[in-house]
């Protein structure tokens, strides 16, 4: 800083901007909520409802497995829907929906708490009960919102699989759950076609037996099996008199499980991250309220898919504790042209529009007529997450999209964070590339490899110091993975997985994962998972896979197999393992190339490394290799 002005390129926020903003003084907030962080969560809570008032804030009696709001009850789901069909908001628009084909419809928040009702006794019916899980494999369509709050409502726990997961992710994820219902869809529209997601169930089902009770929303409408017995159609069950609008919510514990979400890590299976009631409801309706300054008037969109943690928290929870109106759209951002986006921004006015940056990258590509063509004078705000937004694409945002008024709000978290951890208020001065800061009261640092903070401008580990109230509770199934993934390399700290360094003006610049997690397009994907899908296929022995910077991709994998001998090396079988891999885990993993190899670097106790192959595939130098077996 230097004469009160911030270094490098720097945007200041407008007076208007300021003016317009729920939180005006950031350092004032970020100071009062560091002299009193427990006050500070505490008079957040107080905003939503509760049946019974917490006892204590924060305990940290079993430290790291934090608890927030202890002894206090309320239901998420209550504080989402029944909490504002007594207000003005009751015939307010709680989902304004669009499918990639031009199918739309609205709901209000009286329809969609009813709708919630229903379906809700439908479960019961069924016998789902609290702390039953519950897995949800759907497109970006209304009734994911209403699986997952009904889900909520019943004390269920909802684990969301992503629709554009395979066979094999959907079957290790619903095994690892024992959930004993399925709620799935007979297809989602992507790009003009149809992803068959009731058949990749049906054949995921094959290989986990628990699942008693399937119940299909119909949306593409095509031919799928129906298992007697097993398989429901949910707009017939619907229709059953049992699906009225008499349901009680159940009370829950703050720190009962409200759903679990499975993240790649950085060795095995994916973790199933275990969020609560009380407190991630606390940190993600805060943290909306002050980043996305949402105004009871917004629409606002949030284009990520509500089967990854962007969308649990900022399409489904955050926006509907908030009273807000949220836009959904099914489909893909340029289907059937590249000014789909800018169209439905223009049609529904939206004015606030959170994306990834993969798809900014995506879109400005085919220059700015596209986007000059709509009025996007509605928007007022942008966001962007999952990945670093390189400055480029940021300027360009700012420049053609945001028509160099809208701030935008550049939130780093992660699915064990819950909410948004690094981020900008609309009041912030803003760097092109930067997160800015910590939200208020939360302490962050960058180590070297010794636990010593590093000198400004230097590249170190990424921690957090302070716990926060949407913070990962546990590991289900696997407690003991918790301590061990994200508290044990610096003893005390939360281990983000990033790296990441600070400029002179406290600043945040996110450099990327410094484990085994490969973020393509923003989705969050481990090198075990595509490796050991290769190694599912008949002809490998051996597999490694490596994520390489993408200019569109933010990284694209790259793949390493060894066949098993009487395979021989060709095109076809490079084309049948990208195939077979995108059959297991989806077509996010499919490499973009993969290699035929005689060995592959290993660690003396034959771990693979990684980075030496990364460095070969730059042409970079491998570093350290002492601990090379040969
Ligand atoms: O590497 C960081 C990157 O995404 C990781 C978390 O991935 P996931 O759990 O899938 O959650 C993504 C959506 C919250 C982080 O460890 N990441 C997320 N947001 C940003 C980011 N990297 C840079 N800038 C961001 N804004």
């Amino acid at each position: 800083m230097i004469d009160g002005k911030l270094s490098g390129e720097v945007y200041y926020p407008s007076e208007e901007v300021i003016s317009n903003a729920n939180i005006k003084d950031w350092d004032a907030l970020n100071k009062a909520a560091t002299d009193d962080y427990e006050g500070f969560w505490s008079n957040e809570a107080d905003n939503l409802h509760w049946f019974l008032k917490w006892d204590k804030v924060l305990d940290d009696s079993e430290k790291p497995f934090y608890k927030w709001f202890t002894g206090g009850k309320t239901n998420i789901a209550h504080n989402c829907l029944d909490v504002h069909i007594n207000t003005h908001r009751k015939n307010k628009l709680a989902l304004i929906w669009e499918g990639e084909n031009g199918d739309h419809s609205t709901m209000s928040y009286f329809r969609l708490y009813k709708e919630t009702c229903k379906f809700a006794n439908i479960l019961r019916s069924l016998g789902v009960t609290k702390g039953d899980r519950v897995t949800i494999y759907m497109g970006r369509i209304p009734e994911i919102v209403i699986a997952m709050l009904a889900c909520a409502r019943i004390g269920a726990i909802h684990s969301v699989v992503y629709g554009g997961f395979s066979v094999e992710s959907l079957h290790e994820r619903i095994e690892d759950s024992q959930s004993k219902v399925l709620i799935v869809s007979d297809g989602a529209y992507q790009r003009g076609k149809i992803i068959p997601l009731k058949n990749i169930a049906d054949e995921a089902l094959q290989r986990a037996g628990i699942v008693e009770h399937v119940l299909v929303v119909k949306r593409t409408g095509q031919e799928v099996y129906m298992e007697s017995g097993r398989d429901m159609w949910y707009h017939e069950l619907m229709n059953l008199p049992i699906a009225n609008y008499n349901n009680k919510c159940e009370v829950m514990d703050s720190e009962d499980p409200l759903f679990i979400l499975y993240t790649s890590g950085t060795t095995g299976k994916p973790k199933a991250i275990l969020h609560t009631h009380g407190g991630y409801m606390v940190g993600t309706y805060t943290t909306m309220k002050y980043v996305f300054d949402i105004k009871d008037s917004d629409r606002y969109w949030c284009a990520a898919d509500p089967g990854w943690i962007t969308g649990h928290s900022y399409i489904v929870y955050a926006p509907l504790l908030n009273g807000a109106t949220s836009f959904m759209y099914e489909g893909a951002h340029t289907y059937p042209y590249p000014n789909r986006w800018w169209q439905i921004v223009e049609k529904y006015g939206i004015n606030i529009l959170y994306m990834a940056p993969t798809a900014i990258r995506g879109l400005m590509r085919f220059g700015d007529a596209w986007a000059n063509r709509h009025d996007l004078s509605s928007l007022r705000l942008l966001g962007s997450v999952g990945e670093p937004i390189n400055p480029e694409a940021w300027r360009w945002l700012y420049k053609v999209i945001g028509r160099e008024k809208c701030p935008i709000m550049d939130t780093w978290w992660q699915t064990e964070t819950g909410m948004f951890i690094i981020t900008p208020m609309p009041c912030v001065p803003l760097k092109p590339g930067s997160g800015t800061k910590p939200f208020p009261g939360i302490e962050a640092d960058i180590l070297d490899e010794e636990g010593k903070p590093v000198k400004t401008g230097e590249e170190g580990y990424l921690v957090l110091k302070t716990p926060w109230p949407a913070m990962v509770r546990t590991i289900y199934n696997d407690p003991q993975r918790l301590v061990e993934q994200y508290w044990s390399r610096f003893p005390g700290v939360y281990m983000t997985g990033d790296s990441a360094r600070r400029d002179e003006d406290g600043y945040y610049w996110i450099i990327g994962r410094v484990d085994d997690v490969i973020k393509v397009s923003g989705y969050r994907l481990g090198t075990a998972e595509i490796e050991s899908a290769l190694v599912s296929h008949p002809a490998v022995a051996e597999a490694a896979a490596i994520g390489i910077p993408h200019e569109l991709k933010g990284n694209a994998i790259h793949a390493f197999v060894i066949l098993r001998q009487g395979f021989a090396r060709s095109e076809k079988l490079i084309e049948e393992l990208k195939l077979h891999i995108g059959h297991e885990v989806g077509p996010i993993a499919k490499p973009e190339k993969i290699e035929f190899m005689d060995t592959l670097p290993k660690t003396r106790s034959g771990k693979i490394m990684r980075r030496v192959l990364k460095a070969k595939e730059l042409g970079l130098d491998p570093g350290n290799i002492s601990t090379l077996e040969e």
